[in-house]
């Protein structure tokens, strides 16, 4: 089997170098660290050394740096963790302008190089910066996913295993929306090993874990001071690659075109989403109780916003 390509564009960042690290450990394909010009013995120096660490991990896929998009050419998945993180006192909306200019770049970019890769995007604000790709790449639907519900899902079981006491691996959970304060952590369909979480903990424990979720993201901005999540964020794109490059089917909620599917049309929203060797296969749509489809009108009217301030 020839091996698959895998591009991280960021490569030279804090989030692209964790990636790098995790697929190459995870042996799912040759990686290209790619960034601009500039960066380019950054992302060189992250490759070799990343490629000394695979003897301890008895993993052969070969890793290179580069500062040119030619080195696009025949990808399999490109990642995009290129943009600016957000910083203490900037919100997820600051980063628009910057973040769309990058964005514009490589839209043409991958669009010439790589037209049959899926495209997982992690830049922020994500949901406008996955409609601003789609936009200006005009590649497929089923190509562009934008990572969201992976990490906001990740933060939401982490939670609901701290405040338990009770193993990660039985927590499952839901997150929707857009991937900001007004995101919407499904706790009604939250379970540990199918135990319904109003069983396990009270009310107001509950709304705890939901405001933590929300602000997850800010809480690490304040820490770091110097940027955002990088780790678990890097994880949860890895995630997404590995369920495409393994056609696994996996449901995962993701930024999705909706076109229609709960109340939204032309926008993309986190949806839970099969994932699998088509790229986004389908989106799944379940009844949502009242005041659950209340809060996700509330965040596609806040995407919708932020999708508005990019003018396309
Ligand atoms: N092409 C390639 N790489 C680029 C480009 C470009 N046009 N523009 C910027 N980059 C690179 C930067 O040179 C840098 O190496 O993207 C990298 C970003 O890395 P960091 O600054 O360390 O940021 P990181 O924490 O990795 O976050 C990247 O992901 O979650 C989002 O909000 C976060 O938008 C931010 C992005």
């Amino acid at each position: 089997m020839i091996r698959k390509k895998i591009v991280i564009v960021g490569g030279g960042g804090q989030i692209g170098g964790v990636v790098a690290m995790i697929a190459a450990q995870k042996e799912l394909g040759d990686i290209v660290l790619l960034d601009i010009p500039d960066k380019e013995n950054l992302t060189r120096a992250k490759a070799l050394d990343l490629m000394q660490l695979r003897p301890n991990e008895g993993s052969d896929v070969q890793l290179i740096g580069s500062g040119n998009l030619e080195s696009l050419a025949d990808a399999d998945v490109v990642l995009i963790t290129a943009g600016v993180p957000r910083k203490q006192g900037m919100s997820r909306e600051d980063l628009l302008n910057i973040n769309l200019n990058i964005i514009k770049g490589l839209a043409e970019g991958i669009k010439q190089h790589a037209p049959n890769a899926f495209i997982i995007i992690t830049t922020n604000p994500l949901d406008a910066m996955v409609y601003a790709f789609y936009k200006l790449s005009g590649l497929p639907k089923q190509q562009v996913v934008g990572m969201a519900g992976a990490l906001d899902g990740a933060r939401f079981r982490t939670f609901i295993a701290m405040e338990t006491g009770l193993s990660l691996k039985d927590v499952s959970c839901l997150v929707m929306g857009g991937h900001g304060p007004t995101m919407v952590p499904v706790t009604r369909t939250a379970t540990v090993s199918g135990i319904p979480l109003d069983a396990l903990l009270s009310s107001e424990q509950i709304a705890n874990i939901v405001e933590r979720t929300r602000e997850a993201g800010t809480e690490l901005v304040r820490l770091y001071q110097t940027g955002s999540a990088y780790f678990s964020t890097a994880s949860a794109c890895v995630e997404l690659a590995e369920a495409y490059l393994k056609d696994k089917k996996r449901v995962i909620a993701s930024a999705a075109l909706c076109e229609g599917e709960y109340g939204v049309d032309g926008l993309f929203i986190g949806v839970p989403v099969v994932i699998g060797a088509n790229g986004i296969e389908r989106i799944i749509e379940f009844p949502l109780i009242p005041e659950e489809q209340a809060m996700l009108d509330k965040t596609i009217a806040a995407v919708r916003d932020t999708v508005a301030e990019t003018g396309l």
